[in-house]
C-alpha cells in the first residue's frame, strides 16, 4: 500500500476491534479503574498485551543466556530472534546492535564514539532535537572542541527544512545528528533527502538520526536512508519501559567503543543479555506483520511489516484529518473558536500523529488539568521545562499541550476530544463574560 493518501484511510471497524483487544488500558486507566483517552503516547505507549506477558514470563527464568544448560541455551537463542526482529524493524543486513537501560544512553554513546574518533571541525545539528541528542552533540563538541552548527526550524511546519541543514555541512564535518519525528509537533524530516544531499557535499559524512518518536508511527528503512547510527526507545513503540536500542553501520561499529575486550570489534553490547526484552520486541514486529496479513498475502516478514506499519500510519492520519477538520457532527480544532492549532503542517503525510494545540483562553498546564477532569490525559511542554524551551523558543511559542494518540484509538476518541474540547471553550467564553459583567 503506498502512504501517499493526504487524508489516510481508517481501519475497519472488524479490525479496529481487534487491535484495541491486543494492547493493555486502552480504555482504562490501570490505577484508578476509571474510564479514560489516553492521548500522551508520545511520553509512553499503549503496550502490548503479548509483549508485556511473554517480558514478564521470561524474566522470571533465573538461567543465564550465556551458560551452557539448555533453558539457557533457548533464553540465548531468544535474544538472538529479537536481533533478527530489530533487522525486520530497520531492514539491514550488516552493522551492529546496541542497547542499553534508555535512547538516551544509546545515543550519547553513538555521537561520543564519533566526535572522539573522526577528525573535522565541525559538528551538525538541529534546533529541533531532543536532549538526549542535543546534549550528548553540545557535551562532546565541546569537549574536543569542536564547532557546533544548528539548523533552524520552521514555524511553518513544524520542522527543519532539508536546506537549513545542508547549508551547514562542508568537508570539515565531523558528525550530523538529526531527528526523523519531532516530539513537539509530529513534523517529519525528510531523512532521505537529508542523508542524500548532505554526503554530496561530503561522502563519507557520518550521520546519526533519533527516530524515537517516529518509530510507532512510520517505516523506517537503513537500506534506504543509510545512516550510521539510530535508536529507537520500545517503551515508545509497544513493548516495556527500561530498555534503548540502537544501529550502528559496519564503519561506525568498528570505531574504538566501551567494550570488553576480548568481544569482536564490531560487538557493542556490554554485559549480560536481557532476553526478556528481545522477546517483547520480537512479539511487537509479529504483531505489526499481523496487521500487513490483513492486507497482503506474503511469506516476507519485512514486507508485511512495512504494510502493517503503512496501514498504522494511515489509520492515524485519517485520525489526525478529523482531529483538525472535525466530522459531520462534530467541529474540528482548526474551525474552533479558541483554540490554536500551532506549527500546523498543511500536508499531513509530512507529519506523525502528534498535536500541538493552546486555548486562546487557558495556560497549558491548567488546560491538561482541565482536559483531565473530562478522562482525557494530554501533557503540557512549557518553555519553563528543559525538555522543551529551546525547541518552543525557535518557533517563537511560550508552550503547548501535546496531544499524542495511538493507531489504536478510534474515531469516537476523536470525536469525544473534540466535543470536550469544544465544551471547555464555551465554558472559557462564559468565564469570561461573567468577569464582564462583574467589572460594569
Ligand atoms: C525524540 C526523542 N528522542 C529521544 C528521546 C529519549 O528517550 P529516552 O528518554 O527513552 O531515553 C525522547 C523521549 O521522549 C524523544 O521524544
Amino acid at each position: 500500500m503506498k502512504d501517499n493518501l493526504q487524508k489516510g484511510k481508517l481501519f475497519d471497524n472488524a479490525l479496529l476491534k481487534n487491535i484495541r483487544s491486543k494492547f493493555l488500558n486502552v480504555s482504562m486507566d490501570p490505577k484508578s479503574k476509571k474510564k479514560r483517552i489516553f492521548f500522551d503516547n508520545s511520553g509512553g505507549a499503549f503496550r502490548l498485551k503479548a509483549a508485556s506477558n511473554v517480558f514478564k514470563k521470561i524474566d522470571g527464568y533465573p538461567d543465564c543466556p550465556e551458560h551452557g544448560n539448555k533453558t539457557a541455551k533457548w533464553l540465548m537463542k531468544t535474544q538472538e530472534k529479537g536481533y533478527e526482529s530489530i533487522k525486520t524493524m530497520l531492514n539491514f543486513d550488516s552493522g551492529s546492535i546496541v542497547t542499553s537501560y534508555t535512547a538516551s544512553i544509546v545515543m550519547f554513546n553513538m555521537v561520543r564514539t564519533v566526535i572522539e574518533n573522526i577528525p573535522g571541525k565541525n559538528i551538525v545539528t538541529t534546533l529541533l532535537e531532543h536532549p538526549s541528542s542535543y546534549d550528548a552533540v553540545t557535551s562532546y563538541a565541546n569537549k574536543n572542541k569542536k564547532e557546533i552548527r544548528l539548523a533552524k526550524t520552521n514555524p511553518n511546519t513544524g520542522g527543519v527544512d532539508v536546506k537549513e541543514i545542508v547549508k551547514l555541512i562542508d568537508k570539515d564535518t565531523a558528525l550530523l545528528v538529526f531527528m526523523y519525528a519531532s516530539n513537539t509537533s509530529g513534523a517529519l524530516l525528510d531523512a532521505k533527502r537529508i542523508v542524500k544531499e548532505c554526503r554530496k557535499i561530503k561522502p563519507d559524512l557520518y550521520i546519526i538520526a533519533d527516530a524515537v518518536q517516529h518509530a510507532p508511527h512510520g517505516v523506517i528503512d537503513i537500506k534506504e536512508v543509510p545512516v550510521d547510527g539510530l535508536n529507537f526507545a520500545p517503551y515508545k513503540f509497544f513493548g516495556p519501559r527500561g530498555f534503548g536500542v540502537g544501529y550502528v553501520s559496519p564503519r561506525l561499529s568498528k570505531l574504538p567503543h566501551d567494550k570488553l575486550l576480548a568481544k569482536p570489534e564490531s560487538y557493542w553490547q556490554l554485559g549480560s543479555p536481557a532476553p526478556a526484552h528481545f522477546a517483547a520486541l520480537t512479539e511487537v514486529v509479529k504483531y505489526v506483520c499481523t496487521i500487513g496479513k490483513y492486507y497482503l498475502k506474503s511469506k516476507d516478514k519485512r514486507e508485511l511489516f512495512v504494510e502493517g506499519m503503512t496501514r498504522i500510519k494511515l489509520h492515524e492520519r485519517a485520525l489526525m484529518h478529523t482531529m483538525l477538520e472535525g466530522t459531520s457532527s462534530v467541529q474540528g480544532l482548526r474551525s474552533l473558536d479558541g483554540i490554536n492549532v500551532y506549527l500546523d503542517c498543511k500536508d499531513l503525510r509530512k507529519k506523525d500523529f502528534i498535536m500541538a494545540i493552546g486555548f486562546k483562553k487557558l495556560g497549558y498546564k491548567e488546560a491538561v488539568i482541565e482536559y483531565e477532569r473530562y478522562g482525557i490525559i494530554t501533557f503540557e511542554r512549557v518553555i519553563s521545562s528543559p525538555y522543551s524551551a529551546r525547541m518552543l523558543e525557535s518557533f517563537g511559542l511560550d508552550g503547548s499541550i501535546r496531544v499524542s494518540p495511538l493507531h489504536c484509538h478510534s474515531l469516537e476518541d476523536i470525536e469525544k476530544f473534540l466535543k470536550v474540547t469544544k465544551k471547555i471553550c464555551k465554558k472559557l467564553k462564559k468565564q469570561e463574560a461573567n468577569l464582564l459583567l462583574e467589572k460594569i
